[in-house]
């Protein structure tokens, strides 16, 4: 896909579509609850569609309309054994996540997805579930999908209770042993090294799971009595990440964002972008079943650049591609470090970030752990390559905002992952 250099400032008030995190989650745990679950501002994206094709395998109804979808639930113990591979797509939180489900079940099952799903580390799964007592294999004996699960069918409690200390800050890692947790004989908790995402402590606790944390551990209490809920998702702050960027690097620029999810854990790109000199304004805050959401009023601003590191990146994980891109307009350097967790998303995100950026002229040191951005150098057009990664397009369809010549995005229909209408949205706002 092509993008013309575009100059006239972006003006507009948009909504960006439902919380990817939070969507996977209404249906999983919709899945296990008893009743029928509405889940309304359902992300529809390629990802969370991944979540539903592989439950409706496992027995449960889902009912997918424009109104809301609709989850009838079986209950902790209700689902069936697939009569063929559970395809998690491009989504390693459905494969992580359900092998935690899936270990905890009484029968065995396989779980596959794409070329990126079947190269990212899922031993970071298979170490705890395995402690638990849970028999899970790297079918290909490469820490990677397929994964196949054996469930016990033998006894009441398959799974044990454990204390893991997590090596990494991974809401994925630690959602997956807490949905183990559910059928284990003991109570679970995670400790991790930073606080990550924390949607499913939330949500678990809203189905009626005894579910508490303390600084960065969580711990379930097994077996609980899980009831149907209905759940409001709110706006994707990954999606509307790409949009506060815009706004900030284009001069002239003003966009309102309504209804964005701005958990503490996930906020870390307001914190950034506030720390450079935005100018961001939340409005209208209220909490939306347990979850925070405000509407964003971002206007163009001068940047300044800074130091990303530590605590902060799991709480801005997923934006970090965009806010390197946000940094190459800032004054100064830009200096993102601790985010070694880049090399195993969708794609390598600091290398096909780095290579990216540098391909429309920018300043850019990859590092180990994450790059040095020089700011302040103008870009130019290229062609860049997605990496069929979602977050690289949308990225780089903003760098293109603010480059002297045409870009071109090769695979760019692969924000159908996380964010189908994105390119219309981004369209809208340039009228
Ligand atoms: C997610 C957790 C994060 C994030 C991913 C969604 C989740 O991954 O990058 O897009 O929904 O739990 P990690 O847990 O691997 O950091």
């Amino acid at each position: 896909m092509k993008f013309e250099n575009y100059t006239s400032p972006l003006r507009g008030e948009i909504s960006v579509p439902g919380d990817k995190s939070i969507s996977h989650r209404a249906v999983m745990f919709g899945a296990l609850a008893d009743g029928t679950t509405e889940v309304t501002n359902f992300l529809q994206g390629a990802d969370c569609l991944s979540t539903i094709s592989c439950f409706r395998k496992m027995g449960i109804e889902i009912e997918n309309t424009p109104e809301h979808i609709l989850i009838h639930g079986k209950g902790l113990h209700g689902l069936k054994k697939p009569s063929e591979i559970l395809d998690t797509g491009n989504s390693g939180t459905t494969t992580r996540l359900i092998s935690g489900i899936l270990a905890g079940q009484s029968f065995q099952s396989v779980l596959n997805g794409d070329a990126s799903i079947q190269s990212r580390p899922m031993k970071r799964i298979m170490d705890p579930l395995s402690l638990m007592g849970a028999d899970i294999v790297s079918m290909k004996e490469n820490g990677c999908a397929p994964l196949m699960i054996n469930g016990n069918s033998s006894e009441k409690h398959v799974l044990h209770g454990i204390h893991y200390l997590s090596p990494v800050a991974s809401a994925q890692v630690k959602s997956c042993i807490l949905l183990a947790g559910l059928y284990a004989d003991s109570p679970v908790s995670v400790t991790e090294p930073e606080l990550s995402r924390n949607h499913t402590e939330l949500m678990l606790s809203g189905f009626g799971a005894d579910i508490h944390s303390e600084n960065t551990t969580a711990t379930i209490v097994p077996d609980p009595k899980l009831t149907a809920m209905k759940i409001a998702v709110p706006g994707d702050i990954s999606s509307a990440a790409y949009f506060i960027a815009a706004a900030l690097m284009v001069p002239g620029s003003e966009i309102l964002i309504r209804n964005v999810g701005i958990n503490p854990t996930r906020d870390g790109i307001l914190r950034v972008a506030k720390q450079m000199g935005a100018d961001i304004t939340l409005l209208n805050e209220k909490i939306s079943g347990g979850e925070p959401t405000a509407d964003i009023l971002v206007k163009y601003s001068p940047l300044q650049g800074i130091e990303i590191g530590g605590k902060l990146i799991p709480s801005l994980i997923d934006e970090l591609p965009v806010i390197a891109v946000l940094a190459c307009t800032a004054k100064g350097t830009t200096v993102i470090k601790d985010a070694q967790e880049l090399k195993v998303k969708e794609s390598n995100r600091i290398d096909t970030v780095a290579n990216a950026l540098e391909a429309m002229g920018a300043h850019v040191q990859a590092t180990d752990d994450g790059m040095i951005i020089e700011g302040g150098y103008p870009l130019n057009g290229a062609v860049i390559d997605s990496h069929k990664d979602h977050r690289i397009a949308m990225s780089f369809a903003i760098a293109s905002l603010i480059a002297k010549s045409e870009t071109e995005i090769i695979d760019a229909d692969c924000v159908k992952i996380s964010y189908p209408n994105f390119y219309e949205t981004l369209n809208l706002l340039k009228k």
